[in-house]
């Protein structure tokens, strides 16, 4: 072990992004070559586009739904399900506080008024949080698998079941992790998935959505190619639902050549990740006044990003420090906070007065949109600090981090 922090080189985080190598390389240069660059059609009729099916049909097989849909992002995938399960004016969606921006704004753009929940100490939805906020305008919930952890879903389910309400699952932060041995997105009545940069699957951008239900898939097909049902998709599931007004959030065939290749390494990055994360609990020990994230299912976690708790958050900012003097990448890889401190909220506005669903909520930020709203997430969030994995890391700096992590526990808790 080199605990030597003058010739310790920190690690190169990454986790898709870092196993980019010669396969996609060669996978973007075949397709550039095909001139096919389009999903439904290309100039040449003996040499039809295949990539974006290639990729939704093993997707499917992967993740064990019956239908898939390639997007140009995660955004547009989240947009689509809400669109695909009919959420609109008037509707309501509850959704944990803590998550990605898109988790909101999606909701909004459709109409409907996101509900914030609060999370529990998995930094997941806290499954309780579904019977208090359920109202009568309640249609569905949606479920972030924060950073590779699995969200309670047998409680979710059962509980928005119960009370008649769509799940659905956002994935794109967790593509590969399985909850009691099924994958997340096998769940819920639909999910989605990102392929954005930062993710453990990256075409740069790009995004999937996933269904058992082909209701759910038409009009997701619908949505995200301007209403239409092209004869491709006839093919999978005839046309029953009438055309409605979409958005262009198609796949190009150069995104899905690919994600294509990423989708097959995607099991081979979470088993490095989980077998680094391994490493570091079994050398670290219990520490008293560290207490590490729940999990809802420690079987299934994808491993890329290790959270603890510490009891004083007056000691979060001098712990992240000492770490990162030694070197240990110690800040989230993702920009996650609490949804009531984003701007969007302290606005509460959408593209237009009248397209907000908060409009009517006076005066503004209303209860349930306030950091004092919020004293779990608020609690939980302030103590917390991250221990980003990636592709590029070795067992030696597994080794590195726990024996850091042991030396600033002392300097600090000792
Ligand atoms: C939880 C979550 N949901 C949705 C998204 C949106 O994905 P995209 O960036 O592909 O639009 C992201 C990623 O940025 C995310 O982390």
């Amino acid at each position: 072990m080199n605990t030597d922090t003058t010739t310790y080189t920190r690690p190169a985080l990454g986790l898709g992004s870092a196993a980019l190598d010669e396969q996609e390389e060669q996978a973007a240069v075949e397709t550039l070559r095909s001139r096919n660059l389009f999903r439904y059609y290309g100039d040449d009729p003996e040499n039809p586009p295949t990539r974006v099916t290639q990729l939704e049909k093993t997707a499917v097989a992967w993740i064990g739904t019956d239908y898939a849909l390639a997007m140009s992002s995660g955004t547009a995938a989240l947009e689509t399900a809400l669109a695909a399960i009919s959420v609109g004016p008037g509707d309501e969606v509850i959704v944990p506080a803590w998550s990605w921006l898109s988790c909101v704004t999606t909701i909004v753009r459709m109409g409907a008024r996101p509900v914030l929940a609060e999370i529990d100490d998995s930094l997941n939805l806290d499954p309780n949080e579904i019977q208090r906020l359920k109202t009568d305008k309640t249609r569905a919930v949606m479920v972030v698998h924060y950073q590779g952890v699995a969200a309670d879903m047998d409680k979710i389910i059962m509980s928005a079941h119960k009370l008649g309400l769509f799940v659905i699952e956002d994935c794109a932060e967790a593509p590969g992790t399985r909850y009691k041995g099924r994958p997340v997105g096998a769940w819920g009545d639909v999910a989605i998935y990102s392929f954005q940069h930062n993710k453990p699957m990256t075409a740069g951008e790009g995004g999937m959505l996933v269904t058992r239900d082909i209701r759910t898939y038409e009009r997701a097909v619908r949505m995200h190619d301007l209403g239409q049902y092209r004869p491709y998709h006839h093919a999978t599931t005839p046309p029953q639902e009438p055309a409605f007004s979409g958005a262009n959030y198609r796949m190009s065939e150069l995104t899905a050549s690919v994600a294509l290749v990423q989708l097959k390494k995607v099991d081979a990055i979470k088993s490095h990740c989980r077998i680094l994360q391994q490493k570091i609990r079994d050398e670290v020990g219990e520490l008293p006044g560290i207490t590490w994230r729940t999990m809802p299912d420690s079987t299934g976690d994808f491993g890329f990003e290790m959270y603890f708790y510490l009891e004083d958050p007056d000691n979060v900012e001098p712990f992240q420090s000492a770490l990162n003097a030694l070197k240990v990448n110690c800040l989230p890889r993702t920009g996650t906070y609490p949804q009531y401190y984003r701007e969007n909220i302290l606005t509460g506005r959408a593209h237009h007065p009248a397209a907000s669903p908060f409009r009517d909520l006076k005066p503004w930020p209303a209860p349930g949109y306030r950091p004092e709203d919020f004293p779990v997430t608020e609690n939980l969030t302030r103590r917390f600090i991250a221990l980003p994995l990636g592709w590029k890391y070795t067992p030696a700096d597994a080794t590195h981090i726990a024996h850091s992590l042991k030396t600033v526990h002392q300097e600090i808790l000792g």
